[in-house]
């Protein structure tokens, strides 16, 4: 039987998600892959790091989080820092589900260069990477012979990235656009049913739907991220999110939505890119009145679209209804397999 070790870095929400799915699929994998999956090294910000090169006792590490906060003794704990541990630990995938920093996508991009710079595999649940460093680390990548996967960066475990790079070959990206943001759809549809903004963000926060402080959301950072994700790996654009053209649904008021209403519209929060005369990829992320009608009225709460045009197969859109975290937990899991594809078969 082979070996795949992993580095996990972050056990939070995704990590805890993605790692009990690691565990209910431990034996279907050995069956097909003939591997098994060791994980190494788990770090986090405040709950302790693990590493164990004979691999970690998952089951336990995550019940330890669950009961104690935080790792406990049963587990080779260590002082070496996130970095360090990039650095040095055995590991064959590097598994990046670390916070996003919207304004510099750091230092997740630093965790996935050095893994990258040892010639590891990578893995990345966090947009940030792909946003600011995309050509880089896909250079990187390449040159190093390794995978760099980012499926779960959009819309989670819903194929957008491998549904481009597996099924639309040839064809060329002319355009993408998607509501790609919960907590402005959520804001918006309940302003159009005439409810109140202050009961809004409480309800909204008490339901998981807000962030204690949700201007990420509302002045459209999120999206840009989102769309300077989707644009960088699809059109190959070369951009950052400052270089998108950012209005955010703060100035949107009951009375624009009711207006817009009367004209047969609904207002959402827009991403889109397109390639302009000069060849370059512009960007916006903005809100627009849309047509009750079209399908992107009824993308709402937590369900979002991305909508790929290209030359040979026109426009197609892919919707996730509501998410969980287990579909976050999948994209990792789906990018894994790819690995484990390439690892295992040579694929
Ligand atoms: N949640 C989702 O549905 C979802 C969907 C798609 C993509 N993502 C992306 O996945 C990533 C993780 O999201 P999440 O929801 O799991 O977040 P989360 O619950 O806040 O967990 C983040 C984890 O990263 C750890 N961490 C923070 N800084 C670190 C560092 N420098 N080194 C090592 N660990 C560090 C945290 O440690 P502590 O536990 O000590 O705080 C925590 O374990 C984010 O980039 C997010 O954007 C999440």
């Amino acid at each position: 039987m082979k070996e795949l070790k992993l580095a996990l870095l972050g056990f939070g929400n995704a990590g805890q998600a993605f790692g009990r799915l690691l565990l209910d699929k431990e034996e279907e994998i050995k069956k097909t892959y003939e591997t098994e999956i060791k994980v190494t090294v788990i770090a986090t910000a405040s709950k302790g790091n693990i590493y164990d090169p004979e691999g970690i006792n998952l089951r336990t590490a995550i019940e330890d989080i669950n009961e104690d906060g935080r790792f406990s003794e049963k587990h080779r704990l260590t002082q070496l820092s996130t970095m360090e541990l990039s650095k040095e630990a055995d590991y064959d995938v590097l598994v990046e589900m670390t916070p996003l920093n919207i304004f510099t996508g750091q230092p997740a991009a630093d965790h996935i260069k050095t893994a990258l710079g040892r010639r590891k595999h990578v893995i990345t649940a966090n947009k940030g990477p792909v946003a600011w460093f995309f050509r880089e680390l896909s250079h990187m990548a390449h040159d190093a012979d390794v995978c760099f996967f980012y499926e779960t960066t959009v819309m989670d475990g819903t194929p957008v990235f491998n549904l481009a790079e597996k099924t639309l070959k040839m064809a060329k990206v002319t355009e993408v656009s998607g509501i790609l943001n919960s907590t402005t759809n959520y804001i918006l549809e309940e302003l159009a049913k005439g409810e109140d903004y202050d009961d809004i963000m409480e309800r909204g926060r008490k339901m998981g739907f807000i962030e204690a402080d949700p201007a990420m959301d509302i002045e459209g950072y999120d999206a840009a991220a989102k769309i300077t994700a989707l644009l960088n790996v699809l059109m190959d654009a070369g951009i950052t999110p400052d270089q998108v053209r950012r209005k955010g649904i703060e100035d949107i008021t009951a009375e624009d939505i009711g207006k817009a209403k009367e004209r047969g519209k609904v207002i959402k929060l827009l991403c889109r890119g397109f390639r302009n005369e000069k060849g370059e990829v512009e960007a916006t992320v903005e809100p627009v009145e849309i047509s009750e009608n079209d399908i992107l009225a009824g993308i709402n709460s937590t369900t979002s679209i991305v909508s790929i045009t290209t030359d040979l197969m026109k426009k197609i859109s892919v919707i996730e209804h509501e998410p969980e975290i287990e579909q976050t937990a999948y994209g990792v899991f789906s990018d894994l397999l790819r690995v484990l594809d390439r690892v295992a078969y040579n694929k």
